[in-house]
């Protein structure tokens, strides 16, 4: 759709107003469709909220604005039976069953993000993280879910937030592998919104081609709107949904939909039943996990690089880490809560800047440019900052062994590697509980691999008269 003369003068003009004319420098060696998707993406950017973005967070660098005083957050233990906090975890849990009985509770995945530091080229959901037999991690969760639905009756839907770079590919992916058996209604797929990439120096829209603004996606924070604008959230509402399980494409060990978390989210007494997270202990003060405080009189997180290292080196009398809550990223929110939230005209989650490269060209010659230090900024939300809008937010302590052994970095920390050794342990717990016999090393290490088909069991409970024989060095899939 070409733009007529006045319109394109009218939007030549405003682009100048607020420092964004170098947009439309190439616009005269645009054929009609290139034209037609600039003028496509200028219209959906909030061009008018461009200069105090630009003033706030990209040509400023923003202080992370720290409350005054910041308290560890109390959580429930994973140990029911631990003094400082004794709970029922048999009551929440048979309140969780309850709901996934009753097809309450669907299951959400954020996997818009775009995987950089793994050095994979294609949706994250997409990558093969079994440790024998290189499943996906989309088929993890598959599995999984079609074992929530064997055990308690009722199938979770299954949505899944894609970003505009990576929603095709994933889609395909699906229909290549038939939905991993849960049908095409079974699994539902939107894209999140963008955010163009700036500039760091100059504030300036970066150019991804002449005819192109930089964009990333706006975060795991923009699933809230994403949710509520897609009619995702319509959706779960017509399904009778009322609860959403809510985790990263990363781990492919993650719970699903954890009756006891969900349990304890709709009917702990200091729970709103709103928004409710999972916790982990951290394993060292400099983990990169962000971690549960209470700022201000409520729950919140803060991110490890907002939260200066002296604190996060504070200690228990015992010994403990003070500020021991880091998060995994596991949430439950209630369907009402995000439709209250995203229905408030005010809702804005705050944007957090991120340095970046971003490979663009230059705006004045046209000659493309690929960064070899950050040029840009981007800013994204995130999801978190939203539990402050709850009411009352509990968190609940999770075991890393249990459900956490996430794929982010392709060597070391958080990568295949230690995702593989932590599927390994966690599947020879679970075997070793049922009575079968696990080679292990001198040091206690398992001394096979072993990969656990959600489908044999997401729970220690699923694996019980599970006959299985594993030789020392042998690498099984169950
Ligand atoms: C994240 C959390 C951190 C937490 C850790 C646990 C942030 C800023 N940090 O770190 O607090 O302790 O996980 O593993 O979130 N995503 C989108 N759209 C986006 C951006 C991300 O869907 O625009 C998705 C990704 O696909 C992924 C998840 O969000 O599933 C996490 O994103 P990522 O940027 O990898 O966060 P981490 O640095 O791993």
């Amino acid at each position: 759709m070409p733009a007529t003369a006045p319109t394109l003068d009218h939007l030549r003009a405003s682009l100048d107003s607020i420092g964004q004319g170098h947009v439309l420098a190439f616009w005269n060696d645009l054929g009609d469709a290139e034209r037609g998707a600039l003028l496509a993406q200028l219209a959906g950017l909030d061009l008018g909220g461009v200069p105090a973005l630009v003033a706030e967070y990209v040509t400023a660098r923003p202080d992370p604005r720290l409350p005054a005083e910041i308290r560890p957050a109390p959580y429930y233990p994973n140990d029911p039976a631990a003094s400082f906090r004794p709970w029922d975890r048999g009551h929440f849990r048979a309140v969780g069953e309850h709901l996934l009985r009753g097809g309450k509770v669907a299951c959400f995945t954020v996997a818009g993000g775009q995987g950089t530091r793994l050095g994979y080229d294609g949706p994250k959901g997409c990558y093969p993280a079994g440790a024998v037999t290189g499943k996906s991690l989309f088929q993890f969760f598959a599995e999984a879910i079609r074992k929530t639905g064997q055990k308690y009756g009722a199938t979770p839907a299954w949505y899944i937030m894609t970003s505009p770079l990576n929603h095709g590919p994933t889609v395909a992916f699906f229909e290549e592998h038939s939905y991993f058996g849960l049908g095409r209604d079974g699994v539902r797929f939107f894209p999140q919104g963008v955010m163009p990439s700036f500039d760091m120096k100059t504030g300036r829209m970066l150019l991804a081609g002449r005819g192109e603004i930089a964009t990333n996606p706006d975060g795991h924070g923009g699933s809230l709107t994403a949710l509520k604008v897609s009619g995702a959230l319509a959706d779960m509402a017509g399904r009778g949904v009322e609860h959403i399980s809510y985790f990263q494409v990363d781990n492919p060990i993650v719970r699903v939909a954890d009756p006891v978390f969900l349990g304890l989210h709709a009917a702990a007494p200091d729970s709103s039943g709103e928004m409710s997270s999972k916790m982990l202990a951290k394993a060292y003060p400099e983990e990169k996990l962000g971690m549960f405080c209470v700022a201000d009189g409520k729950l919140q997180v803060i991110e490890y690089s907002d939260l200066p290292m002296e604190r996060q080196r504070e200690r228990l009398p015992d010994g403990r880490l003070r500020f021991l809550a880091g998060s995994p990223a596991i949430h439950a929110m209630s369907v009402a809560f995000v439709e209250k939230v995203t229905g408030d005209p005010r809702f804005a989650l705050p944007y957090h800047r991120a340095e970046k490269k971003v490979p663009c060209v230059d705006p004045e010659t046209g000659a493309a440019i690929k960064p070899d230090a950050p040029n840009g900024v981007k800013l994204e939300r995130f999801v978190f900052d939203a539990i402050p809008l709850a009411q009352h937010s509990i968190v609940y302590e999770a075991d890393r062994i249990e459900e956490f052994a996430p794929i982010k970095n392709a060597a070391g920390v958080d990568s295949p590697e230690s995702s593989r050794k932590i599927q390994t342990e966690r599947a020879a717990r679970w075997l070793e509980a049922s009575g079968v016999a696990v080679p292990r090393g001198a040091g206690g290490e398992a001394g096979c691999t072993i990969e656990l088909s959600p489908l044999t069991g997401i729970g220690p409970e699923d694996l019980v008269g599970c006959g299985v024989t594993i030789a020392r060095g042998a690498s099984v899939a169950i």
